[in-house]
C-alpha cells in the first residue's frame, strides 16, 4: 500500500541530476531557470501519459494510414503565480498549443494561508485537461485553493505538477482533492517553522525572479 496513493515521484536519473543543481544555493539564476525548464519538460512527459488521443488520417509517402494526435487545444496549463511561471516554458516545449490560465495567489507570511488575487475562468472547463504547475507543494494551501477555483469553474480533470513536495502538503492536498494526481520531482522531509520545505530549494519565486 503506497503511503501517498495520489503522488508519483519521478526517480529518473536526469530529473534527480538536474534537481541536485536546482537545490544548490550557489547555482546562478540563469542556470537555475534553465534547469527548472528542463525538469518541467521531463515531468510534462510523465503527466501527459494519460492524455486522450484522437484518430486522424495521414498520407505517408507510401499509403494512407490512421494515426493519433493530442487535442492540444483541450489542454490547459495553469501556473500558480508567481513561481509557477517558471515551469511554463518547459511544458510549452512539448505542448506549444495548449492554453495557459493563470491563478495569482501568495502565502500570507504569518498564517501561511493562500491569498488569491487573480483568476480568469476558462470557458468549457469540463472538457479540458488541466495541468496546475508550481515548483513547491509545502502546506498545500496554495494548490488546494487553486484546485478549488478550477473545480468551481467546472474543471473535472486536473493534474498537479511540482518540483518538490512536502509530506504535509501531499497529505493535505490528497485529503482535499483525492481525484487530482500529483507529479513531483522529489518528496522531501518536511516543513520548518516558517513552512519552508526541508531540504527544499529555498524560495522558488525569489530564486526564479531574483527578488531575494
Ligand atoms: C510559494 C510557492 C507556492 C506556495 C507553496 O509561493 O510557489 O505557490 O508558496 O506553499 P503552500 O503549499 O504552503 O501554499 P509564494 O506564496 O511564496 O508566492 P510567489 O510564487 O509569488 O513567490
Ligand atoms: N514556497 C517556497 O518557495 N519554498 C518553500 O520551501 C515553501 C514555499
Amino acid at each position: 500500500m503506497k503511503r501517498f496513493p495520489t503522488l508519483t515521484v519521478s526517480n529518473h536519473p536526469l530529473i534527480r541530476h538536474k534537481l541536485t543543481y536546482i537545490r544548490e544555493k550557489t547555482t546562478p539564476k540563469k542556470v537555475f531557470k534553465e534547469l527548472v525548464d528542463e525538469v518541467a519538460t521531463l515531468l510534462a512527459y510523465e503527466i501527459t501519459r494519460s492524455l486522450p488521443l484522437r484518430a486522424v488520417q495521414v498520407d505517408t509517402p507510401l499509403q494512407k494510414t490512421t494515426c493519433h494526435v493530442i487535442d492540444s487545444g483541450n489542454v490547459v496549463l495553469v501556473p500558480l503565480l508567481r513561481a509557477g511561471l517558471g515551469l511554463v516554458d518547459g511544458v510549452l516545449n512539448l505542448i506549444p498549443n495548449c492554453a495557459v490560465c493563470h491563478i495569482g495567489l501568495y502565502r500570507d507570511h504569518d498564517t501561511h494561508d493562500p491569498v488569491t488575487y487573480y483568476f480568469k475562468p476558462m470557458p468549457q472547463a469540463s472538457d479540458k485537461f488541466f495541468i496546475m504547475v508550481d515548483p513547491m507543494l509545502a502546506t498545500g494551501g496554495s494548490a488546494i485553493e487553486s484546485a478549488n477555483l478550477l473545480k468551481e469553474n467546472g474543471a473535472e480533470n486536473i493534474r498537479f505538477m511540482c518540483l518538490v513536495a512536502a509530506p504535509e502538503g501531499v497529505e493535505a492536498f490528497a485529503a482535499a482533492h483525492p481525484d487530482v494526481e500529483i507529479y513531483a520531482a522529489a518528496l522531501d522531509e518536511g516543513l520548518n517553522d516558517d513552512a519552508y520545505i526541508l531540504p527544499g530549494l529555498g524560495d522558488a519565486g525569489d530564486r526564479l525572479f531574483g527578488t531575494r
